[in-house]
């Protein structure tokens, strides 16, 4: 096979030490470990030191990234940033990223599609690989989503954790590599889950601070109903497009924002369990962190293996929506 293709040839991780059960928020909220344990899955997460930027998790990714496949940073042609949480509005947190890294021949930006961030930015990143313009790009997906929760709101704050993954895009010839991806946005989703203040609409002010508008705010039911509808129809739809069957898929890493939403994609899909990748147990929803960290799990449980075909899916607040079908590279 001759088609130049974008493969994810290294994967790096970074995550906050600190564990916080569903029991210590039970301290904090109106909450219980059994109310988040079987309406989400989530067990525990991670939470980052207050104050920790965005961009120290996102570096720390990339350094692993690119140190184990032995890349130094000064042959990174490209640098994508996927989060909902920059270290600053501007400038983009992949600038930051660039310079702590001492990756000073590397250009790079932000993306901004929530919990589809990683999916979006690793096929951004992919095509500039396949298309030859570049040879080593960095795709991270990173958000320190404490930055941003309202510890007085239960429906919001238990599900979130903070997380980096960071995949080293590369070019092959072997067949192996992103095949073909297809995204969406539905912009009348907007409303069920933001962050409304901030921004142009409601730039900062003591009233937007009294109100909490600085925080996430999810109609959870609507971002659910919507998720399991579209993991599923996408998903079907990639496949369909590249005439491959469930069942020659080998692996199928969802976004993890809720262990129901991903059981109804997996029942949908017709997958059985051991072909789905579940770390929300974990870490819960780290939004664009999520995905490679998921990754990240499989390696560890050595599910992925050299020539598997990965189905990628992700929804996130946009809406926006992502799946991408590649073959692993190593
Ligand atoms: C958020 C989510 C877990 C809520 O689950 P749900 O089954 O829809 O629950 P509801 O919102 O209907 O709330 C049910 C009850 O639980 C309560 N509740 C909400 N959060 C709670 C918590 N942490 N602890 C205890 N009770 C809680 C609600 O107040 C409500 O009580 P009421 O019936 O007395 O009003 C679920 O909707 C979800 O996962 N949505 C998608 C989230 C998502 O994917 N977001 C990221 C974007 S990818």
């Amino acid at each position: 096979m001759s088609t130049r293709r974008a493969a994810i040839t290294s994967l790096g991780r970074s995550v906050p030490e600190r564990v916080v059960t569903n029991a210590d928020l039970e301290k904090i909220v109106n909450t219980s470990d059994e109310w988040i344990r079987t309406r989400t899955g989530i067990q525990r997460r991670h939470y980052a030191a207050p104050g920790t930027p965005t961009s120290v998790l996102a570096t720390a990714a990339a350094r692993e990234a690119l140190d184990r496949r032995g890349v130094n940073p000064l042959e990174v042609d490209l640098i994508i940033v996927a989060t909902v949480t920059p270290d600053m509005t501007f400038p983009a947190t992949a600038c930051i990223v660039q310079d702590k890294l001492g990756a000073t021949k590397a250009w790079g930006f932000d993306i901004s599609a929530a919990c589809s961030g990683f999916l979006y930015a690793l096929t951004m990143g992919a095509s500039f690989v396949a298309s030859g313009k570049h040879e080593k790009v960095l795709v991270i997906g990173a958000d320190v989503m404490t930055s941003i929760l309202n510890f007085e709101d239960r429906s919001t704050c238990v599900l979130f954790g903070d997380g980096a993954g960071a995949v080293l895009l590369e070019p092959r010839e072997d067949g192996t590599g992103l095949i073909d991806f297809n995204h969406e946005s539905d912009g009348s989703g907007a409303c069920y889950l933001n962050m409304p203040g901030g921004g142009s609409a409601r730039p900062t002010t003591h009233e937007t601070v009294d109100q909490k508008l600085h925080y996430v705010q999810q109609q959870g039911q609507h971002v659910f109903k919507f998720a399991v509808r579209k993991f599923a129809e996408t998903s079907q739809g990639l496949l369909a497009k590249n005439g491959v069957s469930t069942d020659e898929v080998d692996l199928f890493v969802a976004h993890q924002a809720n262990l129901r939403i991903i059981d109804a994609a997996k029942e949908r899909l017709g997958l059985p369990e051991e072909k789905v990748v579940k770390n929300i147990q974990d870490y819960g929803n780290t939004t664009a962190g999520t995905i490679p960290l998921a990754l990240g799990t499989a390696l560890d449980q050595k599910r992925l293996k050299k020539d598997d075909l990965v189905l990628l899916a992700s929804v996130g607040a946009g809406f926006t929506v992502g799946t991408a079908l590649l073959r692993w590279a190593y």
